[in-house]
């Protein structure tokens, strides 16, 4: 996010602007104190009274330990909720995130629902309404057992490892990194030579060494660029780490013995016969149009299985 445009669209129509510590894509923190500090007294921000909503679902159990001076959350005035996943950095197992409002003003009382059940009143604020509470229960374990110090141990960590990740990554010469060192504690790579072979191969072959990377393009405006992504967790230690970085060393020199997928069509007819040749009546196909019509029916055969959904 580009911290002048957002602030510039917003109008009578902003509910508010979302900054993301902690991009999905590439662990990057949006720099919402620059947002914050943008708002002026003439501006739209202030005069529509804009809430800066902050979605620090890994951010907000990171930032506060690795980067403590990071200024994101209620210290700058216009932070006026922010959202966390105790699934992600929060250490516990799936089913649990939260939403924090500053004050309780700040969170619009129509939105509640209140509920006369079974003899009090019952206010709530979620699409659902019974809950399991275990996850609750989890978190509540984890964060009295780790505290903050058990936090920042396992958060420095963390990055200690994404950093092993890096380097190693940097030292086959063959990617370019395009995450950077404060965020999540993640590595997004991108393969520096495209001509063979591309990343969604490295995350197929990868499979076979039991690693799950996934690789996709970036959003739009920067949908040319593909990247790999490695998320360093807690349980993710510098062995296996340094395994990782070997596994795909070996998956390069892999793809290295293997002819191109992505070889461009355009070369292949300067090496087979172009011409036509008409017998008896029939027109005889070229190699490269026998070729053609075989692809075309494995692509339909492919195709209609997907299709059958098997
Ligand atoms: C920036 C960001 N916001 C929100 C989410 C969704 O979080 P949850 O799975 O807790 O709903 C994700 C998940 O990857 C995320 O990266």
């Amino acid at each position: 996010m580009d911290p002048e445009q957002a602030v510039e669209m917003v109008d009578e129509n902003t509910i508010c602007v979302a900054a993301i510590l902690g991009s999905t894509l590439n662990g990057e923190f949006e720099d919402v104190k620059r947002i914050n500090d943008l708002s002026c007294a003439e501006c739209s921000f202030c005069r529509w009274e804009t809430p800066i909503h902050v979605d620090a679902a890994s951010g907000g159990f990171i930032a506060p330990f690795l980067y403590p001076e990071l200024e994101w959350d209620f210290r700058l005035p216009w932070v006026k909720s922010i959202n966390v996943s105790g699934h992600k950095y929060g250490l516990v197992y799936p089913g649990i995130g939260w939403c924090v409002w500053r004050t309780k003003e700040d969170l619009p009382d129509e939105l509640i629902f209140h509920i006369n059940y079974l003899g009090s009143d019952q206010p709530t604020f979620t699409l659902n309404f019974s809950k399991g509470s275990s996850q609750v229960i989890a978190q509540y374990y984890q964060l009295i057992r780790h505290g903050t110090q058990g936090y920042r141990n396992i958060m420095e960590n963390c990055q200690e490892n994404a950093m092993v990740v890096k380097e190693g990554l940097e030292k086959t010469g063959r990617f370019n990194i395009v995450s950077k060192d404060e965020g999540v504690p993640l590595v997004a790579f991108s393969l520096k030579d495209h001509s063979r072979h591309d990343e969604f191969e490295i995350s197929d072959m990868l499979r076979r060494f039991g690693w799950i990377v996934p690789a996709y393009t970036m959003p739009a405006d920067a949908q040319h660029v593909t990247v790999l992504r490695v998320v360093i967790r807690e349980e993710f230690s510098r062995t296996l780490a340094e395994r990782l970085v070997l596994d795909i060393d070996t998956v390069m020199a892999q793809l290295d013995a293997l002819p191109s997928k992505l070889a461009p069509p355009a070369l292949l007819p300067a090496t087979l016969p172009k011409t036509v040749v008409v017998a008896n009546g029939h027109v005889k196909k070229t190699e490269l149009e026998t070729q053609k019509s075989v692809t075309e029916a494995w692509k339909k055969f492919v195709l209609a299985k997907k299709t059958n959904g098997v």
